[in-house]
């Protein structure tokens, strides 16, 4: 039997920041490999009785990292389809730590617009706008502005489908190099963009999937809730991984 060709055949890929968010794939991979690029770690192998082939890639923390690794598996790899998933923290008093909020939409909240405001008259949050992101277009071969990236609707639908021992939350991923603590700025993000939770790689990886005309979906567990004072957890992180080996039978059917 030839060996799977997991740069020219289909393959789902899914993103962890951490080790913590990608350990629990990357043990379930059988007839594992590993590859080396700059840096960055892509494990393939097989996922499930129904041997999905698939690629864990531990992205590293942050917009930057998080984009370079999803470069380097678009331009390297043939993946039909791009999940980013882990950690994040609430903006919505509603959901809770442990809670997992599938991705409608992804913000690139940390891209500001900032009116002017001169000497002395002080730095006036509630008048930021989003500053709408470049984005290469490969159905016009033209660049276009964006002020949100999409998910896929047939991967949310596959997302929130199936039976779950955790509350299954859709909603919109607020993501930047940031980590918010102030309840008031929160409170501002959450009036803006209505976002229910914050991450600082899935903005990179949905801009890169929208240029490369790849499907993506972002899926978050809460480990923190500062809003509702509910502290770090990072293990959660193993729910979000389990929740998601269970439905890679049907993402990889897109
Ligand atoms: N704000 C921003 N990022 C968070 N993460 C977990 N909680 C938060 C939060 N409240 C995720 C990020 C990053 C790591 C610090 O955990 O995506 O990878």
């Amino acid at each position: 039997m030839n060996a799977y060709d997991f740069t020219k055949e289909p393959s789902l890929l899914i993103q962890g920041a951490m080790e913590s968010e990608t350990q629990e794939l990357i043990e379930s991979l059988v007839d594992r490999g590993c590859m080396s690029i700059g840096g960055w770690e892509f494990f393939t192998g097989f996922l499930g009785e129904a041997r999905i082939p698939a690629i864990i890639s531990r992205t590293y923390q942050g917009m930057v990292n998080a984009a370079a690794a999803t470069a380097i598996a678009l331009t390297h790899f043939s993946p039909k389809a791009v999940i980013n998933q882990g950690i994040g923290g609430g903006h919505d008093e509603g959901i809770h730590r442990g809670d997992l909020v599938i991705g409608t939409k992804v913000i690139p909240m940390g891209s500001e617009d900032r009116p002017f405001s001169g000497k002395g008259e002080g730095i006036h949050e509630e008048k930021v706008v989003l500053r709408p992101i470049e984005v290469h277009d490969q159905e016009t071969g033209v660049t276009k502005k964006v002020k949100s990236f999409p998910c896929d609707e047939r991967l949310i639908k596959m997302a929130m489908e199936g039976r779950a021992n955790l509350r299954v939350i859709p909603g919109i991923l607020g993501s930047a190099d940031e980590w918010n603590n102030e309840l008031d700025r929160i409170e501002l993000l959450r009036q803006r963009y209505g976002t229910s939770v914050e991450d600082m790689e899935s903005a990179a990886v949905a801009q890169l999937c929208l240029s490369f005309g790849v499907p993506f979906l972002g899926i978050r567990i809460l480990s923190n809730s500062i809003v509702n004072g509910e502290e770090f957890e990072e293990s959660v992180a193993v729910d979000c991984q389990k929740y998601i080996l269970e439905r890679v039978e049907s993402f990889f059917e897109l």
